[in-house]
């Protein structure tokens, strides 16, 4: 009885799987300019490892490591950024323990500088000219100087992956849709993970981030678009 409702709940889940569409039509062709900046966002151990048994997280794995080097054979390299959660110290003095972000990083446990869970996870190559900022929320300028960086480098367009869509990516996308930059979310390269994952994915690639509107492209746009684009000033 178990195993035939696990049948049953996989292929629930395999039908509910939505395709997750573009903004812009594959025969397009389109650039980010020259003064754009990636963003890798969260990709630390205590949030890839969960998502790296299953066959969505090896492939959302696979194609941001390959967006990743891809970015990294740039010459001159575009302004990079990844982002990292962890506190200051086991007393995570930067929330309350109790507080609504307190309680979703709870499982993350007492997540600092040097902890294993807070490391880049290993699929992703991290070079020193790479700019590695610590974040204490969902919005990946928070506790940071995200913003002053942006500013300071000139940077009109962000190209976004990460995890979760529904943490730090939609969060993200907001703050920065509202500071005036043009955004590009890579739909392979974001996963979200527990229950309505397929649901909640596609609400927010097909319906939410359109909106705004920003733009949802897939890996294959996004590495044809990064071969058009720059030299990269910063
Ligand atoms: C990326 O996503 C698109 C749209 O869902 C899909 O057609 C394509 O096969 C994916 N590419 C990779 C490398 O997973
Ligand atoms: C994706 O695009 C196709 C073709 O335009 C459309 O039929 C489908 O409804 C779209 N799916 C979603 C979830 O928006
Ligand atoms: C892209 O494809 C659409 C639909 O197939 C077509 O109407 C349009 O002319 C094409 N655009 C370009 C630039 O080729
Ligand atoms: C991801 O890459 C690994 C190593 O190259 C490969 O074995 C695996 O089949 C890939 N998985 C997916 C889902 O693309
Ligand atoms: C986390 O740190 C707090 C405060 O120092 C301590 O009370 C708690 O036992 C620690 N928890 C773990 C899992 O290390």
């Amino acid at each position: 009885m178990k195993v035939l409702l696990a049948h049953l709940l996989t292929l629930l889940t395999l039908a509910t799987a939505q395709t997750i569409n573009s903004t812009i039509p594959a025969n397009q062709t389109f650039n980010f300019g020259k003064h754009y900046a990636v963003l890798n966002l969260d990709l630390i151990d205590g949030t890839v490892s969960g998502v790296a048994t299953t066959s969505a997280g090896q492939a959302f794995i696979n194609s941001t490591s390959k967006w990743i080097n891809a970015v990294h054979n740039q010459s001159p390299k575009p302004l990079i950024i990844f982002t990292r959660i962890y506190f200051t110290t086991v007393q995570k003095p930067e929330i309350g323990l109790e507080t609504p972000f307190g309680i979703a990083v709870a499982p993350l446990g007492n997540i600092t500088e040097t902890s294993a869970v807070s490391q880049i996870y290993s699929a992703f190559d991290v070079l020193d000219t790479d700019v590695v900022l610590q974040k204490t929320r969902y919005y990946a300028g928070a506790g940071n100087g995200l913003e002053e960086i942006l500013r300071a480098q000139g940077i009109d367009t962000v190209i976004l992956s990460g995890l979760r869509t529904s943490g730090v990516i939609l969060s993200t996308v907001y703050r920065l849709f509202d500071l005036d930059y043009k955004i590009y979310v890579i739909s392979n390269n974001t996963i979200e993970v527990g229950n309505d994952a397929a649901l909640i994915q596609s609400a927010a690639l097909n319906g939410i981030i359109p909106k705004l509107p920003a733009d949802v492209i897939t890996i294959e746009q996004a590495l044809a678009a990064l071969k058009r684009s720059g030299p990269a000033v910063w």
